[in-house]
């Protein structure tokens, strides 16, 4: 048993003592902010240990500074500790943390430290704050614990391991103090207002387990200068810290900082939390896949009449997880029925598009892509704890419930996995898809003011932007300009957002001033320029959902197009996936673009490169596909025999032969002005 106050004391004086006998230079790299917390309670900039005697007079021989330069000056020596511990933490991933932060997919910061009693309460306890959305880090001994109870952590996990010392839990404090510097508007050496911001803003909490030492309980005492409670699961003596049993810890941590949870636990074998939504499922994690090209699948959400509906009424038409052998690839349908006063048929496409957040939110499920192109996996351990394909349903009809209360008062969902069924129903769907598509046809870019950013996939790629207009629909295909205005009404602080056009930088490349600014404050400063409607120039990034992917292939002077469906090689020397696999995660990549098969029939279609006609390849399916509507495009251009001198893998494989094929075909990309 540790008497807290006494422990302070030692702790303070050991701390000081070290600080003191302490040399050599130290700092962080990939920081703006130097020692962060020290920075902001004093506004020095420390890089060496005189420096740092300094700084930790200045701040009134303050606990957090002394540690912090300790713990900087032995990763100077010593370097980082190795995977999974993170150590310092850099601006760039702590500027997306901030941003789930301020966009309400995380409600509050943990910090748990210590050794817990058993790597099961450990276990407990952090899928308890995952399921409560909080973003947690972890110092010290509960590491090792969780690894033996076979928990993952990481930062796609939120569950951050900071170091394998408690010490370590210094870090987040340097990580409230730049949160506090970057997002709060505090200026460093300003103490009063990081206290303050501390204090009111961040929604942060303590769990410790026994096991620190002197200096550990003196700094981690010292959070509470910054409002921030310590919560103590055992083993320590006095009224400074708060007791808890390790069971309501959570509940108890959330309570004091007044952070409410409204969700409720959906009965499913399996976690369900934000906090999975950026894990993938590889294949041989997986038991069964569905859609992705290996099967036919599709999604599909609709409104009907009250009552049609029945909440919560899930259905599996077909067989079931126990009737399917593990490894394969099965039919899927999805089709969620809502009910509400407030729903519009025009709504439609915004909600099913959450069909790829949701179902990632469960700890065994993945999703990528929309319509019908989805490619869902269940995983194998996820199928071992009892997960069945219901589950799936069960988790959207929830899920869609609990975040749209307002728009909906009913949701049931269908999941056929019968084949026939399945094919039939999802030529149904391929209707509604067209319908949508129609829509938006016939309105221009230069009608509107605003385009509509789309940051969802930030989860995923997360500097990834869309910018949606009328005339250049999402890569991914789900969402158009429409769809964008009418998520922005829906949820006015959500993923889609109003982009002012502002000054024309160059009409031709379609790049926009205020588009500018947009994708720099949106990617977190990494992306400065994005042109709408060149793929050689400042083309948008693409995360990993795009329909298409238009190539530039220099040798023929023209660009080819490849589909997701298309599992063959392409005259540019790779198949869709290795291409998928180099141009994804954000990433603005010239020569390169996600694209969405609307966007070929665009009339801003590679406008900057010479338009439509420098289009020089496509798979015969995806010709097929667009056919009837290209051709309407073409024949309005008086380029109706351009169709028949686009090649595909029928008329060349290679580049060589696509070469010989243009050639014979007088192709007019050709002739163009070279892409050089
Ligand atoms: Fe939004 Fe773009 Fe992702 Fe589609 S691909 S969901 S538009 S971010
Ligand atoms: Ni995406």
């Amino acid at each position: 048993m540790k008497n807290i106050k006494s422990a302070v004391n030692a702790g303070n004086e050991s701390l000081k003592t070290r600080l003191e006998g302490m040399g050599g230079s130290f700092s962080y790299d990939e920081t703006a902010y130097h020692l962060p917390v020290t920075f902001a309670l004093t506004g020095n900039a420390v890089n060496t240990a005189d420096e740092a005697q300094k700084a930790f007079a200045a701040a009134g021989q303050n606990p957090l500074v002394a540690a912090e330069c300790l713990v900087a000056q032995q990763a100077a020596a010593t370097g980082k500790e190795p995977a999974p511990y993170t150590g310092f933490i850099p601006d760039a991933v702590l500027r997306t943390l901030g941003y789930s932060l301020v966009d309400g997919s995380i409600l509050g910061l943990m910090l748990v430290a210590g050794t817990p009693p058993n790597p099961d309460t450990a276990a407990g306890l952090c899928r308890e704050l995952q399921e409560k959305y909080m973003l947690t880090f972890l110092s010290g001994d509960i590491i090792r614990s969780l690894g033996s109870a076979g928990v993952k952590v990481g930062a796609e996990y939120r569950l951050v391991p900071l170091g394998s010392r408690p010490l370590s839990a210094i870090h987040f404090i340097d990580i409230l103090a730049r949160v506090a510097m970057m997002f709060g508007g505090v200026t460093p050496g300003d103490a009063g207002r990081l206290l303050a911001y501390a204090k009111e803003r961040a929604k942060a909490v303590v769990i410790v387990f026994p096991g620190l030492d002197d200096e550990e309980i003196a700094v981690i005492d010292s959070f509470r200068l910054l409002g921030i409670p310590v919560l103590a699961a055992g083993d320590y003596q006095g009224d400074e810290w708060t007791r808890v049993q390790p069971g309501d810890a959570v509940r108890t941590g959330m309570e004091l900082r007044g952070i409410k949870v409204t969700v409720t636990a959906i009965p499913i074998p399996m976690a369900c939390s934000p906090a999975f939504e950026g894990k993938s499922i590889r294949k041989e994690e997986m038991f069964v896949e569905f859609g992705g090209g290996r099967s036919p699948a599709f999604e599909l959400l609709r409104v009907r009449p009250a009552a049609e509906v029945e909440d919560g009424r899930v259905r599996v038409i077909g067989p079931e997880i126990d009737g399917i052998s593990e490894g394969s690839a099965v039919p899927l349908g999805i089709i969620i029925e809502v009910a509400g006063t407030q729903m519009k048929k025009e709504y439609e496409p915004v909600l099913e598009r959450r069909i790829h957040n949701f179902v990632n939110y469960g700890e065994g499920s993945w999703h990528v892509a929309q319509r019908d192109l989805i490619w869902i996996r269940l995983s194998r351990e996820a199928v071992a704890k009892g997960v069945k394909i219901r589950d799936l349903g069960t988790l959207l009809a929830a899920k869609f419930r609990m975040d749209f209360p307002d728009l909906l008062d009913a949701v049931q969902v269908t999941l056929v996995t019968d084949e026939a069924t399945v094919r039939a129903k999802r030529e149904k769907a391929e209707a509604v898809y067209r319908e949508r598509d129609d829509r938006i046809r016939g309105m221009r870019d230069t009608d509107v003011d605003l385009f509509y950013s789309c940051t969802l996939c930030q989860t995923f790629a997360p500097n990834h932007v869309c910018i949606i207009t009328p005339e250049r629909p999402a890569l991914c295909g789900a969402i158009s300009w429409l769809d964008g205005k009418i998520a922005y009404e829906i949820a006015p602080s959500g993923a889609n957002q109003p982009v002012e056009k502002g000054k024309i930088i160059d009409m031709d490349r379609g790049e926009f001033e205020g588009v500018n600014r947009f994708v720099k404050k949106a990617s977190h400063g990494e992306i400065d320029r994005c042109s709408l409607y060149s793929i050689m120039e400042y083309p948008m990034t693409c995360c990993g959902c795009f329909e298409c992917i238009a190539v530039m292939l220099p040798e023929v002077n023209g660009f080819m197009v490849v589909n997701r469906e298309y599992k063959g090689e392409t005259p540019s020397g790779m198949s869709f996936s290795t291409l998928a696999g180099t141009i994804g995660g954000g990433a603005q990549t010239p020569g390169f673009a996600g694209i969405s098969k609307g966007y070929i029939l665009s009339d801003r279609f590679l406008q900057a490169e010479g338009g439509i006609e420098r289009l020089v390849w496509m798979p015969a399916i995806l010709k097929e596909e667009l056919k009837e509507r290209l051709l309407a495009v073409l024949k309005a251009k008086q380029r109706a025999s351009l169709f028949d001198k686009i090649g595909d893998e029928t008329t060349a494989e290679t580049i060589e032969d696509l070469a010989t094929f243009l050639a014979a075909a007088d192709h007019p990309a050709l002739a163009m002005k070279p892409l050089f």
